[in-house]
C-alpha cells in the first residue's frame, strides 16, 4: 500500500487513539494535575516508541517533564527537530462546554476537546505520520528528532535549559513545529512570524485595610479607581500604545511584504463572526491584517479589586490589581519594553498609593526569510496533503521557543500549522476540524518523505 493509502486506511484508529491523549487533563498551570501531566508524558513516550522512535525518554525538569525520541538511521539524509507540547490550557469555565472538556466529541466533522488543537491534535499529526512512513516504508526516509515538552502554556520555564545542555543532541537542518493555524479552512499555511509577548501583573495598594465607604469615602485614594485612569491612559484615540518609546524599535514592514499579506484569501467578514462584538477597534492606519500580526499591543487580561462577591458591600479596597500583557513585534526588545511600561505607570501614579510591578514573563518576536528550499518543500507537501493551495502568512500568538531556536540555532523554522483561528484554542469548546487533521498527516508524512530527495 503507499503512504497516502495507508494514511487513509487507518482514519478511525488514528482519531480513536487522539481522543486517549484528549482525555488525559494535562493542565500544566493548575499543580492538581500534576500526575495527568506525568500520565501524558508517559502516553507520549509510549507512541513515540511505538511509531519505531528510540532512545526515548522521560526528561524531568524542575516544573513538568519533556520528552524526547530519536531515529538517526538515514545518513546523508536531513535531520529535523520536531516540536510541540501535550499540556494544555485550564478547561474552565467548564459551564460553557457543550460537552466535557476532557471527554472528546465528534460533531460536524470536528472533534471537540481541550488540547484538540492547541495542540494534543497537532502533535498527534506528527507522530501519526512517523508511524504511517514507518509502516509503509520499513524505515523513515529521514533522520528525526523529537521533543515535546509540558510548560508551554506555562512559559516554557525550563525548557531552554535543556536544550542548552543538549546542544549537541539536538543539532537538526530545521526545525519543524505545528502549533500555529491556518489562514482559513482549506488554505493550508506556513506560519513565518509570531509577535512576541511579556506579561505583567500590577498591585496597587490605597489604605492600609479595606475601609467603610461610608466613614472614609470621599476623603481617601481608592486604588480602584487610581488602576483603572492610569490604565485608561496607556491607549490614545487611535487605539495606539501611549508609552513613550513603546514603538521606537519596530521595523518597518516592507510595502511589498504589507501587500502580500494583505492580498491573502483572509475573509473579514468571517473575522468580525468570530469576534462577534459590535465592532472592532484596532489601532488607526492599519488594516486588521497588520493590526494582528505585524503592530505589537497592550492588553489587559484581567483586572480586579474590592468586593466581587453577591449583593452590595460598601468598602473602600486596600488594593487592586490588574493582569497585563503585550504582543511585540520586530525588533522590539522585551527587557526595553517592560522598562518602559513601567516607568510609564510610574510616572502616571499618583503619590497617594504604592504600586508592585511585576514582570512574570518576557518573550520575543519572530520573523524570518523563507528562502531556505524547505519552505518549497514544505508548501508543496501542504498543497498535496489538502489538494489545495498553500500559502505564507505571519500570526499574532507567541511561541517562545521558536524564537529561542531561530536566534541561538540559526536553522530554519518551518511552523506548520492545522488549527484554525476560531476553534477556540484557550476557551470553552475548543476543537479541530477532521479534515485538517488528516491532512495534516499526510502533509507532514508527504513533507518528510520529500525531505529525503534531492
Ligand atoms: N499555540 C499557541 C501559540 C499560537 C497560537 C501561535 C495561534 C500562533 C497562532 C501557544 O500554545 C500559546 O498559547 N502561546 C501563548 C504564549 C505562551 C508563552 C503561554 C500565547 O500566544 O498567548
Ligand atoms: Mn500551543
Ligand atoms: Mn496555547
Amino acid at each position: 500500500m503507499d503512504l497516502i493509502g495507508y494514511i487513509d486506511s487507518k482514519r478511525e484508529e488514528h482519531l480513536n487513539e487522539l481522543k486517549e491523549l484528549l482525555r488525559i487533563p494535562s493542565v500544566s498551570t493548575q499543580s492538581e494535575h500534576k500526575p495527568d501531566i506525568e500520565r501524558a508524558a508517559r502516553w507520549v513516550a509510549e507512541k513515540l516508541h511505538a511509531a519505531g522512535l528510540e532512545n526515548v525518554e522521560i526528561v524531568p525538569t524542575k516544573l513538568h517533564p519533556l520528552v524526547y525520541g530519536e531515529s538517526l538511521h538515514a545518513p546523508g539524509k536531513p535531520t529535523v527537530l520536531i516540536y510541540g507540547h501535550y499540556d494544555v490550557q485550564p478547561a474552565e469555565p467548564l459551564d460553557l462546554w457543550t460537552t466535557p472538556a476532557f471527554e472528546p466529541d465528534v460533531r460536524n466533522g470536528n472533534i471537540f476537546g481541550r488540547g484538540t488543537a492547541d495542540d494534543k491534535g497537532q502533535v498527534h499529526i506528527h507522530i501519526k505520520a512517523l508511524e504511517s512512513l514507518r509502516n509503509t516504508y520499513d524505515k523513515l526516509p529521514i533522520n528525526v528528532k523529537v521533543m515535546i515538552e509540558g510548560e508551554e502554556e506555562v512559559g516554557s520555564v525550563n525548557l531552554w535549559d535543556f536544550v542548552q545542555s543538549n546542544r549537541e543532541r539536538l543539532k537538526a537542518d530545521a526545525l519543524i513545529v505545528s502549533d500555529t493555524s491556518m489562514l482559513a479552512k482549506g488554505v493550508p499555511s506556513i506560519t513565518y512570524g509570531l509577535r512576541g509577548l511579556n506579561y505583567y501583573q500590577l498591585e496597587v495598594t490605597g489604605p492600609v485595610q479595606d475601609l467603610h465607604s461610608g466613614v472614609f469615602g470621599g476623603a481617601v485614594p481608592n486604588p480602584i479607581t487610581i488602576l483603572t485612569e492610569m490604565i485608561a491612559k496607556l491607549h490614545n484615540r487611535n487605539f495606539q500604545v501611549a508609552i513613550p518609546g513603546f514603538y521606537d524599535d519596530v521595523s518597518a514592514v516592507s510595502r511589498q511584504e504589507r501587500k502580500a499579506l494583505n492580498a491573502l484569501p483572509w475573509k473579514e467578514k468571517e473575522f468580525r463572526k468570530t469576534v462577534g462584538a459590535a465592532g472592532l477597534a484596532g489601532e488607526k492606519g492599519y488594516t486588521i491584517v497588520e493590526q494582528l500580526w505585524i503592530r505589537p499591543t497592550l492588553e489587559l487580561n484581567g483586572i480586579w479589586g474590592g468586593y466581587l462577591g453577591e449583593g452590595a458591600k460598601t468598602v473602600i479596597p486596600s488594593k487592586a490589581y490588574a493582569k497585563i500583557s503585550t504582543r511585540l513585534v520586530p525588533n522590539q526588545d522585551p527587557a526595553k519594553i517592560a522598562k518602559l511600561l513601567e516607568r510609564q505607570i510610574r510616572k502616571l501614579l499618583p503619590k497617594t498609593v504604592h504600586c508592585k510591578f511585576e514582570v512574570l514573563s518576557l518573550g520575543k518576536p519572530w520573523v524570518a526569510p523563507y528562502t531556505h528550499p524547505i519552505f518549497q518543500k514544505a508548501i508543496h507537501s501542504l498543497q498535496s496533503g489538502f489538494g489545495k493551495k498553500a500559502v505564507f502568512i505571519r500570526e499574532g500568538g507567541s511561541i517562545p521557543f521558536v524564537t529561542q531556536m531561530h536566534d541561538t540555532f540559526k536553522v530554519p523554522c518551518v511552523l506548520l500549522g492545522f488549527g484554525l483561528p476560531d476553534e477556540n484554542a484557550h476557551a470553552p469548546d475548543e476543537h479541530l476540524a477532521l479534515e485538517n487533521y488528516f491532512g495534516g498527516i499526510k502533509s507532514i508524512a508527504l513533507l518528510y518523505d520529500q525531505l529525503a530527495k534531492p
